[in-house]
């Protein structure tokens, strides 16, 4: 059984995908927020998720933050860390101790968009498709190797709320898939590339 352990800020919708997918093979050790009145905390705790909260304005910077956070991390004895909308920049001390066995998800076509308000500047740049990323975290921010990714139309009548919408329905099929397949073992990661294997 491999151990996930979940970081969220807020909503926690893919976090909810990702639970009710069931995976098999894997168990959801905890769900973590920087924010103790996060919403998808609530919603965990309700179906007996184990759930804890850090809130990174009690540490005195990055650095320390992302230590304590890394030492409750590691209590639950995770396999694979996902991120969840969870709006924190990480140090690379941190994303170097779960090296490969990080992953996050972005609302864009990575490399395309990085950084916050991908739905309004992909509007406002044209772009005639869009979608989400599933990456294996490295330390530059919103980079890393890309596990999978789906693509949405932009429709011309589109603002960055209906544009999300339509990208959000993609990462709750895509996220669970991702981990799924890591719990399964059918990602290799070569230099900046994942290679899958049915
Ligand atoms: C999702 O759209 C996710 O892709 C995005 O935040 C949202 C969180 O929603 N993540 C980022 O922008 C990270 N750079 P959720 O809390 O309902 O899963």
């Amino acid at each position: 059984m491999k151990n996930i352990v979940i970081l969220i800020s807020g909503r926690g919708s893919n976090m909810q995908a990702i639970a009710d997918a069931r995976i098999a093979g894997a168990r959801i050790a905890a769900v973590i927020s920087n924010k103790a009145d996060a919403e998808g905390l609530a919603w965990a705790r309700a179906r007996g998720i184990t759930t804890a909260s850090l809130n990174h304005k009690d540490f005195d910077g990055r650095d320390a933050f992302d230590a304590a956070l890394a030492e409750l991390i590691d209590t639950f004895a995770p396999d694979l860390v996902i991120l969840a909308g969870f709006m924190r920049i990480l140090t690379p001390g941190f994303v170097g101790h779960y090296e490969n066995r990080l992953m996050n998800i972005h609302p864009s076509l990575l490399p395309a968009f990085t950084g916050l308000h991908t739905h309004e500047r992909a509007i406002a740049e044209g772009v005639k498709f869009a979608g989400c990323t599933v990456h294996f975290v490295t330390a530059e921010l919103d980079h890393g190797p890309i596990v999978a990714q789906a693509v949405v139309p932009v429709h011309d009548a589109d603002d960055a709320a209906a544009l999300a919408a339509r990208i959000l329905v993609e990462e709750h099929r895509l996220y669970p898939q991702a981990v799924a397949d890591f719990v399964a073992g059918r990602l290799t990661i070569a230099g900046q590339r994942v290679l899958r294997r049915d």
